[in-house]
């Protein structure tokens, strides 16, 4: 497709990107901020809006700390019971449930406390989608954090989810949740110069070599995406399959500008 008009070795704007060569900007303090929650073992929130790179940056989170002894259980399922829930993290650490929740609940506490006490391994439960997640899974995430009366948590908790988890979060019969968040995270849109870097960085993963988005060009993508990567990442490979097809080196403010409003916000239901 455009990759060979444009001589790309990589594809980019994609959701494959390894992680060494995805954007970094402020996701860095993010991961740092991750980092550190693995190591205390502490309950973090991750929040932002839909496409600005919240399961991307846990992605890479799980991929940095595989060698330092954590071990990331990631889950991401809207329908999430407390029992998938515990069945699903002890498969991760390789056994077989039991069958009722409570049995199930003590099981996966013993194996991470052999775990922990064999090697010091670190276990890091990430749950993703968590605004999806109904109260009585929310709550069993606190029960789970209550584990030891309070003195240690027996793993690390990285909730990740829209902003409006935090809405909810906010309400009185979350407010024990809410109490014992240690770090916060928010994922914010990109702005009008991150953009740019965006971009760079995606053509320079490319292996393009040269800048092929001209800058009132970007101020267009910037103004249809408002900073989202996922919605960047639209508008860019938009632009660069109808530049391959009709022979553009460079792609300007007026094709971006058509592309986006015939093909993207045309073709949005
Ligand atoms: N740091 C990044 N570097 C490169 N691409 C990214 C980055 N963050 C997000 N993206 C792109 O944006 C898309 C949406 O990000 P995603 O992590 O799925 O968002 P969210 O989970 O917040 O909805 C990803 O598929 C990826 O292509
Ligand atoms: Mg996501």
């Amino acid at each position: 497709m455009f990759e060979t008009f444009y001589n790309f070795t990589n594809t980019p704007f994609s959701r494959s990107i390894p992680s060494k060569n995805l954007y970094t900007g402020d996701y860095d303090e993010l991961i740092e901020r991750l980092k550190y929650t693995a190591q205390k073992q502490l309950f973090a929130i991750v929040l932002g809006d839909s496409g600005c790179g919240k399961t991307t940056t846990l992605r890479r989170f799980v991929d940095e700390t595989q060698h330092d002894n954590f071990f990331s259980l990631y889950l991401s399922d809207s329908k999430l019971t407390p029992r998938t829930f515990y069945k699903n993290l002890l498969e991760q650490l390789g056994f077989e449930a039991k069958y009722f929740r409570n049995d199930a609940k003590r099981q996966l506490h013993k194996e991470i406390e052999i775990m922990k006490g064999l090697n010091g391994t670190r276990p890091v439960a990430i749950v993703d989608e968590a605004h999806l997640l109904s109260k009585e899974m929310l709550e069993e995430i606190r029960f789970l954090l209550n584990f030891k009366m309070d003195s240690q948590s027996p793993m690390a908790l990285i909730l990740s989810g829209q902003t409006d988890l935090w809405d909810r979060l906010k309400l009185q019969s979350y407010a024990a949740i809410r109490q014992r968040i240690d770090i916060q995270c928010i994922v914010a849109r990109l702005d009008r110069s991150k953009t740019n870097e965006y971009i760079s960085a995606q053509l320079a993963f490319a292996g393009a070599g040269r800048e092929i988005f001209t800058e009132a060009a970007i101020d267009e993508i910037f103004k249809f995406s408002g900073g989202i990567p996922r919605q960047i990442n639209k508008a860019c490979t938009e632009s660069l399959i109808f530049g391959a097809q009709n022979r553009k080196n460079i792609l300007d403010d007026r094709m971006v500008k058509m592309i986006v409003e015939q093909e993207l916000i045309g073709g949005q239901s």
